[in-house]
């Protein structure tokens, strides 16, 4: 089979790179897709090991900590095009342990950067090469409840050790075309929700504790507010931009769908409430319990997303209330998955200072 361009994705094994995978793999294009990932606690190799198996995709392991070995995968598979989604990805934990966050979000993406340039620099036939950073609204900071949602051209202003990261990260990516001209292409996205998502995020970790029976902690006065995105629709986007996105620019995506964390776990609980006659306690939402805020906690993101509505023709197809059912549906029917992370080395990893995840 020859392929039209060979895509590098990197973090393919954690939850949006999964889902990101067969959702390219769907859409029936002629790319040669090639997977890298550390496979650090977020990163499961189950979620895409048929596809491996059965030779849909290709698999490397690795950090992103080593240079030369990235420039040598970029060049053994003649990379074309990076979707580049590894990340420490989780707040709490940059709280706890930022090194990890400068050495993966930081250094990590300069290293990629880097490989990727010396073989786009060394290569004739680059002229539609492209390199897709994936980032997240968090880079802008807080907004108060009457201030505009973020927009490609809102000031940085992260909080969080992720955010500063993330927003270290794009800067640096920003820099490469500026100064040596590297196609690249960068997005901030809202909150994503899906299948394959751990059970550290708000999401899955209510419809777990759910289903154990456990305390749903709620930082702070529950009153913070999440631009909600579904999970396949954040996929359409990057799929989109990095097929027609211009060159050197940036593109906001969003859910269009704030809420409040005690609204969107109100709403968990009630599907969970309808969905089984027992439950270790019913109603769920009696779970709830108002714990120690996380420290610097952002109070509201937003995200208007007519850039890439109006100029690329972006439609996201799922509402919260669809996007909520199909998540619970996953999590609940694929309750090995989350079984196995458990039993493994879950709860070791989690930090349970803020609100007793445990
Ligand atoms: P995730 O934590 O589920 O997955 C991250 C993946 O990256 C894991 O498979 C992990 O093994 C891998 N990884 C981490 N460090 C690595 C390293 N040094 N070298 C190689 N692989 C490494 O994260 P996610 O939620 O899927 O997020 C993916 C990307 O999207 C991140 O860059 C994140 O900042 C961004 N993003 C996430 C959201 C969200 O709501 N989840 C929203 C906007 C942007
Ligand atoms: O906005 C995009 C970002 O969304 C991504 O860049 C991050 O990678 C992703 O983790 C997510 O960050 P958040 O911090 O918003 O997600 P989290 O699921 O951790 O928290 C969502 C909200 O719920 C937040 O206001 C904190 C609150 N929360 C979270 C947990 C885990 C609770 O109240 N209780 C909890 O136990």
């Amino acid at each position: 089979m020859t392929f039209n361009r060979n895509i590098l994705i990197t973090g393919g094994a954690g939850f949006i790179g999964t889902n990101l995978i067969f959702y390219l793999l769907n859409s029936c294009s002629r790319d040669r897709l090639v997977v890298l990932d550390a496979l650090t606690y977020a990163g499961n190799l189950e979620n895409i090991k048929s596809l491996i198996d059965s030779g849909r995709i290709s698999f490397v392991h690795t950090d992103l900590s080593d240079i030369k070995y990235l420039e040598s995968i970029i060049r053994d598979y003649n990379i074309t095009h990076v979707m580049h989604l590894a990340a420490e990805s989780h707040v709490d934990r940059s709280v706890t342990s930022p090194i990890d966050f400068i050495n993966s979000n930081i250094t990590g993406t300069f290293n990629l950067l880097e490989a990727f340039r010396a073989n786009w620099e060394r290569s004739d036939l680059n002229t539609n090469w492209r390199f897709l950073h994936v980032s997240t609204d968090e880079v802008f900071g807080s907004l108060n409840s009457s201030e505009s949602p973020f927009i490609e051209t809102s000031p940085y202003q992260p909080n969080s050790p992720y955010a500063a990261t993330k927003a270290s990260s794009d800067h640096i990516v920003r820099a490469w075309h500026e100064t040596y001209n590297l196609p690249v292409l960068i997005t901030n996205c809202s909150n994503n929700y899906g299948p394959f998502q751990f059970p550290e995020k708000l999401i899955p970790l209510t419809i777990n504790n759910i289903l154990l029976g456990k305390v749903i902690p709620l930082y702070g006065n529950g009153k913070n507010i999440r631009d909600w995105l579904y999970v396949e629709d954040h996929c359409s986007a990057l799929e989109l931009i990095l097929n027609s996105g211009v060159v050197g620019s940036r593109y906001c995506i969003g859910g269009n769908n704030e809420m409040q964390n005690y609204q969107i776990i109100k709403e968990i609980c009630e599907i969970m409430d309808d969905k089984f006659e027992t439950l270790h306690t019913k109603p769920s939402i009696n779970l709830v319990k108002f714990v120690k805020d996380r420290p610097g906690h952002d109070f509201r993101y937003a995200i208007n997303s007519e850039k890439l509505i109006n100029e690329l023709g972006w439609i996201p197809k799922v509402n919260i209330r669809q996007g909520l059912e199909k998540t619970v549906s996953w999590y609940t029917s694929n309750y090995d998955w989350i079984n196995n992370i458990t039993s493994i080395d879950f709860t070791k990893y989690i930090s349970n200072q803020y609100g007793g995840i445990l």
